[in-house]
């Protein structure tokens, strides 16, 4: 069964499919513009990983004067990895620093996001919760999509937290590619709660390749659960779920 929807008719997830990765990742570019389109100062919450990377690099290869709302965002990093030095090259933190502040020309004073080893990480997570209920709502909520079904490092179990918050890592997290390149292993997660990120105005989830087919299969059903934290997208009047054909289950039909 499609359960794809036209965005106009119910709230939940609207998913697109793409031929290709470079597809879904242009078409993500053209959603983060559109989105970021008469909006004075963006409030853009940004993920890490693989999936975006593209899009990222799209949106600083445009010219200047097409993506300036999008360039004069306010950045807030989604999560972060716990207990590693703010230099290691698997951070959140260098991360952005490669691949959105620099190439987009974001200004220091625009970027907000958790500290990765910082000395009181309950502290460090209450200091961005404050600067959320300040600054927020987020407008555009860019998210990638874990194999276990995790958003942002709110991981399944029997509870979720709905601010920000120190995570324990599952298994399957300590394992994500981005830490193949740690000095050490990270000793828990920082990030966002499931309602500062449903409280986001608009939400762009984007998944890739053919090991996120069992998550999305799985997403594709409006069931939600604390033991696969995406299905709370469907609880969001506008999640706009962009992937490939790679990840795409058989249910969802490429147009
Ligand atoms: C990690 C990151 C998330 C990211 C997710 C998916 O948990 N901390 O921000 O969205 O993994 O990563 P990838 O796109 O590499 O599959």
């Amino acid at each position: 069964m499609d359960r794809s929807r036209d965005r106009t008719a119910e709230p939940g997830i609207a998913f697109d499919v793409f031929d290709t990765h470079d597809r879904m990742s242009e078409a993500a570019a053209d959603a983060i513009v559109d989105a970021a389109e008469g909006t004075q100062d963006l409030l853009w919450c940004v993920a890490t990983g693989s999936t975006p990377t593209d899009t990222y690099e799209l949106l600083a290869e445009r010219p200047p004067t097409s993506t300036a709302p999008v360039r004069n965002a306010r950045i807030l990093k989604l999560d972060e990895w716990g207990g590693l030095a703010v230099e290691d090259p698997a951070t959140c933190e260098q991360y952005l620093r490669r691949h959105v502040l620099g190439p987009l020309g974001v200004p220091e004073h625009h970027y907000v996001g958790f500290e990765s080893d910082p000395d009181d990480p309950e502290a460090e997570c209450q200091r961005i919760r404050q600067w959320l209920a300040e600054h927020g709502p987020i407008d555009l909520c860019l998210l990638g999509l874990g194999r276990n079904g995790h958003l942002g490092l709110n991981e399944p179990g029997p509870s979720l937290e709905p601010f920000s918050h120190v995570a324990d890592l599952s298994a399957h997290s300590q394992q994500h590619r981005m830490l193949d390149e740690a000095e050490r292993p990270p000793r828990y997660g920082l990030t966002l709660g499931l309602a500062e990120i449903l409280q986001a105005r608009q939400i762009l989830l984007l998944v890739s390749g053919s090991r996120k087919q069992e998550a999305l299969d799985r997403l594709v059903q409006p069931e939600v659960s604390t033991q696969f934290p995406a299905s709370f997208l469907w609880m969001h009047p506008q999640v706009r779920c962009l992937c490939d054909h790679a990840a795409a289950p058989s249910s969802l039909s490429s147009h």
